[in-house]
């Protein structure tokens, strides 16, 4: 072990002796928990039984004071997975090659795309191209997924379901609440409510059973700076000892990269200064964000010219995914601007990417929002808008409600590669299952204390 380490760790240990745990501690410990090799897990585990650094292990990082937060992201950079997720991309050649390997321990979880390093994204990309050419494999003999389902899906459930199978796998389609017991989530609960089991105990007998875990669980669209805590996911990778995948929370990382497998075949593989353009669309319910995180993630990554296109600046999305654009605009070139315009966004665009979203300070005031949006109607795509473009594309994660977010005239145009882009979800996430469980990590029988 290094001796950086070695020290990190006998302070660490110090520090939970202590009655006010240190921050710098505190993101020690959530880094061993949740993303460690086995030495640090069984470390973070042994410094749990001893002192419990905090109720809600992730609301130091995102709700600490600014100098708490610094440190966080200090400590993070030391023990990160990936040391550098941002700047420096091409560093991380040999992580993306050992990705399918069987030697990648990095990376447990597939939570959101910047925790992944552009060649590991890449590589994925390039599977996914693998799978589009020859769907039938036997990568996933032997494994299986459960998928948990918290809302409605269709793309999401068939593409994981039928994925696992056309590679000899199994997935379990659960929807808790539904045909599952509901779950509590709640740290120190008195759990006589509706929810029937914990957490700590549905994440743990899953990983005894299966080698993966989906999960989708959208916001509550009552309180954002609760929904932006991303807490049902969140717990499941905190207590599961089998790699989570995120299918849909508060981003759409399984989306993105489809997303960019479909522009790669339209654009060319190289996106860089392409014009790019998310653009916020009417819908007659205030919807989740999640997609528009996640296009404005992506489209940074890979060094296009994003423009937000929005009616207003209360559609702004929250600072964590704005300012992840713009450390990967610094990182990777390109540029993300703002505009309230339709014209001029989409003048001589390359893409056009539509999602509607509610506005996040109405978040629980959704009739004082309706105003405002009912005053966009005009944001909808349409031929005269696409015209403006460079002859671009136009794209959406669907589904989409026609002449309300996009006319039957762009849908229908060659323009429109939406459809692609949801076949490309069955392609991309089989890159994802099977670089999760070709990590060495697989079933939790061997992991667990
Ligand atoms: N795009 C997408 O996730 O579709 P579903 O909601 O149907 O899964």
């Amino acid at each position: 072990m290094p001796a950086m380490q070695e020290q990190l760790q006998a302070i660490a240990m110090e520090g939970m002796h202590h009655p006010h745990p240190n921050p710098l501690l505190y993101a020690l410990w959530v880094r061993w928990r949740e993303r460690g090799n086995g030495q640090e897990q069984l470390q973070a585990i042994a410094m749990e039984g001893m002192h419990h650094p905090h109720p809600n292990p992730f609301r130091q990082r995102e709700r600490g004071t600014r100098q708490e937060q610094l440190q966080a992201i200090a400590m993070e950079g030391m023990h990160h997975p990936h040391p550098n997720p941002h700047p420096g991309e091409g560093d991380e050649a040999g992580a993306a090659q050992a990705l399918f390997s069987g030697d990648h321990v990095n990376n447990k979880n597939f939570l959101g795309t910047q925790d992944w390093s552009r060649p590991e994204l890449d590589s994925l990309l390039e599977q996914a191209r693998r799978f589009r050419a020859n769907r039938l494999g036997n990568e996933l003999q032997g494994r299986s997924i459960a998928l948990l389902f918290f809302n409605p899906s269709m793309r999401t459930r068939t593409s994981f379901e039928l994925g696992a199978h056309q590679l000899g796998g199994k997935a379990i389609v659960l929807a808790p609440g539904k045909d599952a017991w509901p779950i509590e989530f709640d740290v120190g609960s008195v759990m006589d409510g509706e929810a029937e089991e914990h957490i700590a105990e549905v994440a743990r007998v899953l990983s005894r059973y299966v080698d993966l875990i989906g999960v989708r669980a959208f916001p509550k669209f009552q309180d954002w700076s609760v929904d932006r805590e991303d807490r049902v996911i969140n717990a499941f990778a905190r207590f599961a000892t089998v790699p989570v995948i995120n299918m849909e929370t508060i981003t759409h990382p399984c989306q993105e990269l489809a997303h960019i497998m479909a522009l790669q075949q339209h654009l060319g593989g190289d996106l860089k200064g392409r014009k790019y353009v998310l653009t916020w669309t009417y819908h007659p319910k205030p919807l989740n964000t999640a997609v528009a995180n996640s296009a404005l993630q992506i489209a940074t990554r890979y060094g296009m010219d994003v423009t937000l296109l929005c009616p207003t600046d209360e559609y702004l999305l929250d600072p964590r995914y704005m300012d992840f654009a713009r450390q990967n605009v610094a990182a990777n070139g390109g540029s993300l601007s703002i505009s309230h315009d339709p014209q001029a966004a989409y003048r001589g665009a390359d893409v056009i990417y539509a999602k509607s979203w509610g506005a996040i300070p109405y978040f629980g005031r959704w009739d004082q929002e309706k105003p405002i949006r009912d005053a966009h109607k005009h944001f909808i795509v349409d031929e005269a808008k696409m015209a403006l473009t460079n002859n671009g594309m136009f794209s959406h994660c669907l589904p989409l409600r026609r002449n309300v977010k996009a006319t039957d005239g762009v849908m229908d145009s060659k323009a429109c590669i939406a459809i692609d882009e949801a076949e490309n979800r069955l392609h991309v996430q089989k890159a994802v299952m099977v670089s999760l469980v070709g990590s060495g990590i697989g079933n939790g029988e061997s992991r667990m204390v």
